[in-house]
């Protein structure tokens, strides 16, 4: 029976509440109830990318994981890395070296080459083609994603390195 009941999602920081079943698939209730429209609605079936979102920062399918399985967790959409003011380093690489045809599947694209930025700093052109296999970009700007993910990890280390010559200075 699908009988709708009081859920709570952590979902970019906030805690939201939504009335649902709990079978019902957390893409759904992220666009549907919450107004996140990031993740995208692809094939439906775990196979395109388009909808991923990270759960406790580990690269998650939306379409196919229940609200259930999301409840307790950390649920970061793409809304959450940064805002159209504040992009995060891994959207603005994106931008800057246009990896966007029709953008569809650029969420998924997002999201998994920030899990796998978070995990490894510096990864090789190997490790990125392989960590985005699964993400389907019909488009085919794929030789711009692995580029894009490239310029992120530049752009992540000058932060970085930013952020630590602000904490020396402040501890001088
Ligand atoms: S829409 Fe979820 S994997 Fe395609
Ligand atoms: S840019 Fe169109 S599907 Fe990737």
């Amino acid at each position: 029976m699908n009988r709708q009941t009081p859920l709570t999602l952590n979902v970019n920081g906030a805690t939201h509440r939504v009335a649902a079943a709990a079978d019902t698939p957390l893409l759904y209730l992220l666009r549907n109830d919450l107004a996140l429209n990031g993740p995208k609605f692809g094939c439906g079936l775990g196979e395109c990318g388009a909808c991923t979102v990270l759960l406790d920062g580990v690269p998650t399918r939306a379409c196919v994981t229940t609200a259930k399985v999301a409840l307790g967790r950390e649920i970061t959409t793409l809304e959450g890395l940064g805002t159209r003011t504040a992009l995060h380093p891994v959207q603005q690489a994106f931008i800057e070296e246009q990896a966007a045809q029709c953008g569809y599947c650029l969420n998924g694209m997002i999201m998994t080459a920030k899990a796998l930025l978070d995990r490894d700093p510096h990864p090789s052109v190997d490790t990125i083609c392989r960590e985005l296999s699964r993400n389907l970009c019909r488009c085919g700007t794929h030789v711009e994603i692995v580029r894009a993910v490239q310029r992120a990890a530049e752009l992540l280390a000058a932060q970085a390195t930013t952020q630590s010559a602000v904490h020396e200075g402040g501890r001088a």
